[in-house]
């Protein structure tokens, strides 16, 4: 299992290169594919990359093997790299001058008269322009500013996420869906200006290994701790190499001096390593231009009238890319054809779940739920493993209504304290190890420990889980497959640095496409924490994860008729 780093020979890998090897791959596989086309059988057998490691000694390179991918996931991850590029905006000048950057106070939005005139009804688009504005008052002329929207009503607990566009001229839109009757007032929320995205792009590309991890290894009386991660910046020191065998997930840990590779024994978060200039941090700064409210240039709401008969109603239309829910006395309402039920005694989430085994795999945001049916439904009980208290595994059984419920946290990186290295299991490994079918669900909750890792490492992450979704699908195609997208949070500093919400949304974005055309439903937690008044939080509160749960429940038990 020891290897030098030095000694590498065969895949030396630079994490910050790789959309240059996927381009190589796509670029080789089709000269394969012209000199040997009966020959390649979908794989690109055995290729080896060989990249050298750049000069620039301010880059902070990491050694790291990944197998190669397949023809189709190579072609998939270029066109979801391609999908998800952001605008591209003229250089900032260095360093970054504050004054020059998107000021949301000097910004407004003007909610545009409706088109044909006359009175906002249900089932009418409203349309809000925005204007950015520097901290000087100049109107900016680029766009790649991150903005976020919803429209919302308190009194009624109503609201619903809105649609921005980039006019890539200092200008966006916000689209939204009118869905209820009363009072609806618009929100605009700048979360980042351009110069601040382009500081998180430029910490992946250079210090991905920003958030760090550790390992203790122990043998007889003897103990040591090594830093451990996807990918290692080659030091003169051995790795272990821990790759999954069967995933082929990379992991490694820097050897102990004295101890074999086999004496690691737990698994936990490192810790983080800052290093943005002074400059870089006034781009981040709570209440000033780190998620803060655009205001209206003139009215912020418009009164909304009863829906006119005859018109093509919003709620059954499918609109494109429009909202895929909202919030009416605080319960959330699907608009993709589900009419979700409400589960509000413990009795109706017993039923429910009858008979049926239910594993959560995946993150803190998925392990609210197991909390959330734990505390909620009393036959449940916990049997107590002696897991430690983030990691789990968890279970409760019911043993009078045969319903298991399971949590177990997803493979590395995974930022939580002490987990034993015999729990550290990759959803994709655990998906295989599941019969599948008509009493089985399955929940996926994966996103926000990869924020800090360029977007390939989710990329290939979600490919494997999905290759492992489809194969419990054909073999027991009754099984429920349940995912859970990412969703906004509060950002400190901080917390941007490390999982800010532009890299989730774009996590969210390959999420989306990864899953599209199978046989699984999407608990839309983006929308679900967007459109609701309670602040935006990595946890959602209980109100909003009830919510997620009636629509899980939803999902696992439709009503007939609906
Ligand atoms: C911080 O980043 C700069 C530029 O990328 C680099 O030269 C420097 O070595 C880094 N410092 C640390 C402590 O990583
Ligand atoms: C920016 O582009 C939008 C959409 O093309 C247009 O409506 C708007 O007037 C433009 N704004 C400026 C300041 O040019
Ligand atoms: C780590 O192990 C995997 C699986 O055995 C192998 O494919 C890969 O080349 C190894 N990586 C390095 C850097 O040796
Ligand atoms: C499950 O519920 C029991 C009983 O209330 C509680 O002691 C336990 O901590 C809960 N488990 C988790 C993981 O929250
Ligand atoms: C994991 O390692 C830490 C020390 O780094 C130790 O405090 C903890 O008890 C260990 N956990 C287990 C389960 O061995």
């Amino acid at each position: 299992m020891m290897i030098r780093s030095c000694k590498i020979k065969e895949v030396t890998i630079c994490l910050p290169k790789y959309s240059a090897i996927f381009l190589l791959l796509v670029v080789s596989v089709f000269i394969i594919m012209l000199h040997h086309i009966d020959v390649l059988k979908n794989k690109v057998s055995s290729t080896i990359f060989t990249q050298r490691v750049s000069t620039d000694t301010s880059v902070h390179q990491a050694v790291c093997t990944y197998q190669p991918l397949s023809t189709e996931d190579a072609v998939e991850a270029s066109l979801l790299l391609d999908s998800i590029a952001w605008p591209e905006t003229p250089p900032s000048p260095a360093p970054v001058s504050l004054e020059q950057t998107s000021d949301p106070a000097h910004s407004t939005f003007t909610i545009l008269p409706r088109k044909g005139g006359g009175q906002w009804h249900v089932g009418d688009h409203l349309e809000v322009m925005i204007k950015i504005y520097d901290f000087k008052g100049n109107p900016r002329k680029s766009g790649g500013d991150f903005l976020i929207a919803r429209l919302h009503n308190r009194k009624l607990s109503a609201g619903v996420a809105g649609q921005v566009v980039d006019h890539l001229n200092g200008s966006y839109s916000a689209v939204f869906s009118l869905l209820w009757e009363g009072d609806a007032q618009v929100e605009v929320t700048l979360v980042h200006c351009n110069e601040a995205i382009k500081v998180l792009q430029r910490v992946t590309n250079e210090q991905s290994d920003r958030v760090f991890f550790k390992s203790l290894f122990r043998s007889g009386s003897q103990s040591d701790a090594t830093v451990c991660n996807v990918c290692l910046p080659p030091k003169n020191q051995p790795l272990c190499n821990y790759t999954d065998l069967h995933t082929g997930e990379p992991w490694f840990c820097y050897k102990p001096k004295k101890l074999s590779c086999d004496a690691r024994i737990n698994h936990s978060f490192g810790g983080y390593r800052e290093n943005i200039t002074a400059a870089e941090k006034k781009l981040f700064q709570s209440n000033i231009n780190l998620k803060v409210s655009v205001q209206a240039s003139g009215p912020a709401s418009v009164t909304v009238l009863p829906e006119k008969t005859g018109q093509s109603e919003v709620k059954n239309s499918v609109v494109k890319s429009g909202p895929s829910g909202y919030y009416y006395q605080g319960v959330w309402q699907s608009l993709g054809g589900t009419t979700v039920h409400q589960f509000s005694t413990p009795s109706d989430i017993t039923q429910c779940l009858k008979g049926k085994v239910v594993h959560l795999y995946g993150d803190s945001t998925i392990r609210q739920w197991y909390q959330y049916l734990n505390a909620t439904v009393p036959d449940l009980k916990e049997f107590n493993l002696h897991s430690l208290k983030q990691a789990g595994p968890f279970m409760a059984l019911d043993y009078a209504n045969n319903i298991m419920l399971t949590f177990r946290c997803h493979g590395p990186p995974i930022r939580f304290g002490h987990v034993p290295i015999s729990d550290l299991r990759y959803i994709t490994n655990e998906l295989d190890g599941v019969t599948g079918g008509t009493n089985t669900v399955v929940v996926i909750g994966i996103w926000s420990h990869f924020s800090t890792f360029p977007i390939e490492t989710y990329i290939r992450r979600l490919q494997n889980i999905r290759r492992a979704v489809v194969r419990l699908l054909d073999r027991a195609s009754d099984t429920r497959v349940i995912i859970r997208t990412a969703n906004p949070k509060a950002l400190t500093l901080y917390e941007t640095l490390t999982n800010s919400d532009w890299y989730s949304l774009q996590r969210d974005k390959v999420l989306r496409a990864m899953f599209k055309g199978l046989n699984i439903h999407l608990v839309d937690a983006w929308e679900m924490v967007l459109a609701h008044h309670l602040p935006n939080n990595l946890h959602p509160q209980p109100p909003i994860i009830k919510n997620m749960i009636d629509v899980l429940l939803t999902y696992i038990c439709p009503q007939k008729g609906s």
